[in-house]
C-alpha cells in the first residue's frame, strides 16, 4: 500500500508559525513520524509539501498513478479553492482532510471547507495527530 501525505500553503513553517495555535512540532518531524507510522501500518510514505495550489493540483494527479489514498492538510486553500476540490472529485482514490487546528474554534471564514464533500472523512484539533488519526483511518478504509 502508497500513502500520499500531502501539505500545503504554510506548512512549511511549522514548529516557527503561531506555535500556540499549530504547536511546536516541525513538518520534517511530522513526516518523520507519519514514516515510521507508515512502515508498522504496513504503508509506504511518500511525504510533499507545496506552497502553490498548481502544485497540489498537480501532485493529486500524480497521485492517481501510484497511491492508494492521501492524507491531505490544504492549509488555506481549504476554505478558498474550488481547483483543489475538483482535482480530489477527479482522482478515484480516497483522500482524508486533516488540520492541527480546531477550524471551528477559529474565524468564521475557517468554518467552511471547499474540499470537505469531495473527500473520505475529516480530522480537525488534535495538533501533529491529526494527520495520525487521518493515516490510520485511510490505511484501514483501504485494507476493508
Ligand atoms: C490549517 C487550518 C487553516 O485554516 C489554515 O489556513 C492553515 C492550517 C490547520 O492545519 O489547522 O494554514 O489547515
Amino acid at each position: 500500500m502508497k500513502i500520499l501525505i500531502l501539505h500545503g500553503p504554510n506548512l512549511n513553517m511549522l514548529g516557527t508559525r503561531e506555535p500556540e495555535i499549530y504547536g511546536s512540532t516541525a513538518l520534517a518531524d511530522i513526516d518523520h513520524k507519519m514514516t515510521e507510522l507508515g512502515e508498522h501500518l504496513g504503508a509506504e510514505i511518500k511525504c510533499l509539501q507545496s506552497n502553490h495550489e498548481g502544485g497540489l493540483i498537480d501532485a493529486l494527479q500524480d497521485a492517481r498513478t501510484w497511491a492508494d489514498g492521501v492524507v491531505f492538510n490544504p492549509g488555506g486553500y481549504t476554505h478558498t479553492s474550488v481547483a483543489l476540490r475538483d482535482a480530489i472529485s477527479a482522482i478515484a482514490i480516497p483522500v482524508v482532510e486533516v488540520h492541527l487546528s480546531n477550524v471551528y474554534a477559529r474565524e468564521e471564514f475557517r468554518h467552511t471547507s471547499l474540499i470537505s464533500a469531495v473527500c473520505k472523512g475529516r480530522v480537525t484539533g488534535f495538533g501533529w495527530r491529526s494527520y495520525e488519526l487521518g493515516l490510520r483511518g485511510l490505511v484501514d478504509i483501504i485494507k476493508a
